[in-house]
Order: C-alpha cells, then sequence, then structure tokens
C-alpha cells in the first residue's frame, strides 16, 4: 500500500475551502489545514481532528516554512490575483506542487510563465481545479477529438438553483468595470463582456447566455490549441441590454470608491448557497466545436451544484497528482491535458449527455 499524501489545503476557513475540507475528511483523507486567521484554522482542524499549520502569504520564508515536509499544496484562498504569486514561489523553491480553484485569466497567465521554472523544480502546477475549470477543459479536449478539424470552440455554462460564494463574487470584483475577453487567432483579445448573445439548449431546459471572460479562454488555448474561443454564461436579456451602455458605466465601476462600497456590501451579506442549495442545485455545461467548412459538433454534460463539484474535483485531482510524476509530466498542465476528457466522468454526478453533429446550411 502506498504512503498517504502529505498535503494542504491553504485558505481552509473560507466558504470553499471548508467544503473541500469536509469532503476531504469523508474520503478518509488527513490534509494538513492552512491560513493566515489562527483562530478559525485551528478551530476548523480541530473539529475535523486534522493538523494545521498558521501562515501569511506576505511573508516569502514564512511560507517555505509552512510549505516544510509537504508533496501538494491546495491553494483555496482568492481572489487569487492577491495570493497565488507568493505561494507558487514558495512551491517551486521547496518542490511543493501547487495546485488552486481559481478561473481568473490573470492568475493562469501568470502561473503558465512559471512553466518552464515549474519543471526545473519538478513539480506540477495545475491551476483552475474546481467548477471553472474541470468539466469546461474535459468538454473542449472531448470535442476537439471529435472534431480535430475544429478552429471555433464556444463553452457555455450554467448553476442552476444556487449561488455565488463570497469569494467569487470578491474575485469578480477585482475586474468589475474592465474589458471582458475572447481568445482571437490565438490570443485573447480584450471584447466588452455580454458582446455575444445566445439561446443554450441545455437537453431538458434552455436559457439565454452572454459571452464573459472565463479561465477556459486560456486554459482551452493551451489544451487544445483551438483559435477562437469564446465563453459564455446564464444571464437574463435585460442584463445583455443594460451592458450595451457598459461603456458609459465602467468607468465608475472601476473607481476604488466604488469597488470598496460593493465589497463592503459583499463582505456584510454573501457567505455561499445552503447545504440544501449545494445538494439540489445543478450545474450544466455546454459545447460546440466548429470546424472551417461550418460543420459543429456539441455536447452537453450534466453537473452537481457548482461549489459540491468544485469540492469533489479538486479533492479527485489533487489525489491523482502523483501519477504525474511517474508519467514524467511536470510544468503547468490543465487538468484535460494531465488525464483527458474522461477524467470529468470519474467525478460523481458527471455525465456527458447525448451529443449531435449537425452540418452548415450552406454545406
Ligand atoms: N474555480 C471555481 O470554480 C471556484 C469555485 C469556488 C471558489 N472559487 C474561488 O475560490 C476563492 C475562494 O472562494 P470562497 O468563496 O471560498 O472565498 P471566501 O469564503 O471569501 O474565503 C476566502 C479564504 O481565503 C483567505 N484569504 C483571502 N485573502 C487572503 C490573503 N491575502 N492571504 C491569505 N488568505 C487569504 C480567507 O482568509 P481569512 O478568513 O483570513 O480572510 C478565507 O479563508 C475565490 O477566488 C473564488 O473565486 C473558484
Amino acid at each position: 500500500m502506498s504512503a498517504p499524501l502529505l498535503w494542504m489545503i491553504y485558505g481552509a476557513t473560507g466558504y470553499t475551502g471548508r467544503l473541500v475540507v469536509a469532503h476531504a475528511v469523508t474520503q478518509g483523507l488527513r490534509p494538513v489545514l492552512a491560513g493566515r486567521n489562527a483562530t478559525k484554522v485551528r478551530e476548523l482542524a480541530l473539529s475535523h481532528g486534522l493538523d494545521y499549520r498558521v501562515f501569511a502569504l506576505e511573508d516569502s520564508e514564512a511560507i517555505v516554512e509552512g510549505l516544510r515536509g509537504l508533496e501538494s499544496v491546495l491553494h483555496c484562498a482568492g481572489p487569487f490575483v492577491h495570493t497565488y504569486r507568493a505561494l507558487a514561489k514558495a512551491c517551486l523553491r521547496t518542490g511543493v506542487h501547487y495546485l488552486d480553484i481559481t478561473g481568473e485569466l490573470a492568475v493562469l497567465e501568470g502561473l503558465h510563465r512559471m512553466n518552464d521554472q515549474a519543471k526545473k523544480a519538478g513539480i506540477v502546477l495545475m491551476p483552475a481545479i474546481g467548477f471553472d475549470v474541470v468539466p469546461t477543459d474535459c468538454m473542449a479536449m472531448h470535442l476537439a477529438e471529435r472534431c480535430p478539424d475544429g478552429d471555433r470552440l464556444m463553452l457555455a455554462f450554467g448553476n442552476f438553483g444556487s449561488r455565488i460564494s463570497h469569494g467569487t463574487l470578491s474575485s469578480l470584483l477585482t475586474r468589475i468595470g474592465e474589458s471582458g475577453a475572447e481568445r482571437v487567432d490565438g490570443k485573447i483579445q480584450p471584447r466588452p463582456v455580454g458582446r455575444l448573445l445566445e439561446r443554450i439548449d441545455w437537453g431538458d431546459r434552455s436559457s439565454w447566455c452572454i459571452s464573459i471572460p472565463w479561465g477556459d479562454l486560456f486554459t482551452a488555448g493551451i489544451c487544445t490549441g483551438i483559435p477562437h474561443i469564446v465563453t459564455m454564461t446564464t444571464a437574463s436579456r435585460l442584463l445583455h441590454r443594460i451592458l450595451k451602455f457598459q461603456f458609459i458605466f465602467n468607468p465608475l465601476l472601476r473607481m476604488r470608491m466604488v469597488r470598496r462600497f460593493l465589497q463592503g456590501k459583499v463582505d456584510r451579506s454573501v457567505w455561499g448557497p445552503s447545504p440544501l442549495e449545494l445538494e439540489h442545485g445543478s450545474a450544466m455545461v455546454y459545447g460546440r466545436i466548429t470546424n472551417p467548412s461550418g460543420v459543429s459538433v456539441e455536447a452537453r454534460l450534466q453537473l452537481p451544484e457548482s461549489y459540491r463539484l468544485t469540492a469533489l474535483s479538486a479533492v479527485h485531482l489533487v489525489q491523482r497528482i502523483p501519477e504525474l510524476k511517474h508519467r514524467g509530466m511536470v510544468g503547468f498542465l490543465t487538468p484535460a491535458q494531465a488525464f483527458g476528457p474522461k477524467l470529468i466522468t470519474e467525478i460523481p454526478g458527471c455525465t456527458y449527455l447525448e451529443e449531435s453533429t449537425e452540418a452548415s446550411p450552406s454545406l
């Protein structure tokens, strides 16, 4: 029997961190818990009978000391744009694999720039092992295999019967009022949020979706090489109409005072989905790839509620990291790049639905 993995959950006391800890414990795993707030970390660790360490991310030597003796760290303390660099750098110094649950484009790009250093250090850098991007990354690779000459990819997701968490909203606020993005000719280019509107048929329901800048613009580009990618999510037509005037209100939303006000409101009133929402909510991913002749292949994934899925997928992937070392795979890897498009079906409650291929009307 192989020795149990020595791993840490940093940011364990946040909304998602606690879900990850709870799921790990139900799997009989014993992660070391960590964070910057001694009282919260100690209380959580004692309630589960787990070891804990306390360190902030401002002191690089303290982080190196905090990672001592570990094999992997799962970083759950976001917004990651403020936290990833210090922890990833300490991982490079200590030879500890780095995993996180970000979906932030700038963070994905920043970690990818550390690829060569990670390879030299013999570590895996695998960000975005939550709802964003595990199912969509698998969907991207699945479609790319079905349509190898596809050059246009559209990925859409919806989370139904649930709500957003404090950390996700805080991460969105770090970019509120800024441009959206799309991948065009292999490069991530600024494009207005909501530039595209499409009615998505999820299989058992349909809803309007608008284009938004999502982590897959980076990761799907890396794992499939597809040059044109858009990412979309559910939104009302009213929001789409309002976004047509974003050039007027975006400068206001970028003001530090306005962001601070909105962050204060989020801090006071948002925590995350309730236990009932986690259990009964659900999520869907829709993907469509199109080749230069206009032939499209589409597919759908049925999923558990997105925060529940994040806990399930993050714990699952951390446990599979040692396999990568045996296969000689180190450096920056997306989840599907490392484990293939069927990875998502290893996670309870996740299934691909029936697929269809459509010929373009012009053919
Ligand atoms: N990819 C996905 O699908 C997915 C899913 C879920 C969440 N997320 C992301 O995960 C992150 C956490 O979300 P959440 O809702 O769990 O957030 P949360 O409830 O606000 O918790 C954030 C955690 O991070 C810690 N933290 C924040 N800033 C820190 C810093 N500068 N240094 C050290 N620790 C810091 C907080 O510690 P204190 O208590 O000490 O403040 C807390 O433990 C967000 O960025 C969110 O977008 C992504």
